[in-house]
């Protein structure tokens, strides 16, 4: 079996976030979609272990932040790198509570969906939560983030938790542009993020053609926020 044929699906980039009582928590999540138009209902796979699946369990609703294009690196380590288990998320967002009681991302937020679970699925490690659509807006006119976008031009990892996670993605789908020089990449201890000179850091200001070691002191890793001694080179 050829598992890259998995890397060939192609997803969205989501906050799904939900409540418990009066805590709030999300998550990045790429396995959101629409399952049925009458009516309108989506699904998405949450990991067992995050503390949005618990929150979901609980409250009985979630919803969709679906990011724009350029949303940055840190938005996604924040939510994706990152659990309401060691801080809260929602705290340094800027957001408005849905009909559902919900938080919904203001910034960078292509659009949102608000869900009530109708059905749960387990399926594992990860559980399905199928919910009716009961409210949803457009937000902004920037394009989507897709998972594509992520990983090719943002440099973007998978944690373990994704639903999408396969061993082996380092040898995932080829870069958009061949490299033209032989400066090293580094990738960071904590989140698997690759420092690659060839792209640079954008959201941090960081041009491409950077060598690594020439970042500034305390620039740190866009994805987790660790900093550059937490960084190894790639042989
Ligand atoms: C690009 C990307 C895609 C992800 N997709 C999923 C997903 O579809 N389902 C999931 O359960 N976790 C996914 N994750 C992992 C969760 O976002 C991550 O485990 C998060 O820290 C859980 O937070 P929580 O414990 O606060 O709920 C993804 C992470 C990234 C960076």
């Amino acid at each position: 079996m050829n598992n890259k044929a998995l890397h060939r699906i192609s997803y969205g980039l989501y906050i799904v976030s939900s409540k418990k009582g009066d805590k709030f928590n999300g998550q990045i999540a790429n396995t959101v979609f629409q399952a049925t138009s009458e009516p309108p209902r989506v699904a998405v796979s949450i990991n067992k272990g995050n503390l949005t699946h618990e929150f979901i369990q609980d409250s009985g609703v979630f919803a969709v932040s679906i990011l724009s294009k350029d949303a940055p690196m840190t938005l996604i380590g924040h939510f994706g790198f990152k659990s309401g288990r060691d801080l809260d998320k929602f705290r340094s967002q800027n957001y408005k509570i849905g009909v559902t009681g919900v938080p919904i991302i203001l910034d960078f937020c292509a659009g949102y969906i608000e869900a009530e679970v109708i059905k749960s699925l387990d399926i594992g490690t990860h559980t399905i939560f199928v919910g009716n659509v009961v409210d949803a807006d457009v937000m902004s006119e920037v394009g989507p983030m897709t998972y594509a976008y992520y990983h090719q031009i943002k440099g973007g990892k998978t944690p373990k938790a994704a639903a999408t996670y396969v061993a082996e993605e380092k040898s995932s789908a080829p870069a958009l542009k061949p490299p033209v020089k032989a400066l090293a990449k580094y990738e960071c201890q904590v989140c698997g993020y690759i420092y690659d000179p060839e792209i640079g850091d954008p959201d941090g200001g960081i041009e491409p053609g950077t060598a690594f070691e020439d970042l500034p002191d305390d620039w740190s890793c866009p994805v987790c926020g660790a900093s550059k001694e937490d960084f190894k080179k790639v042989e």
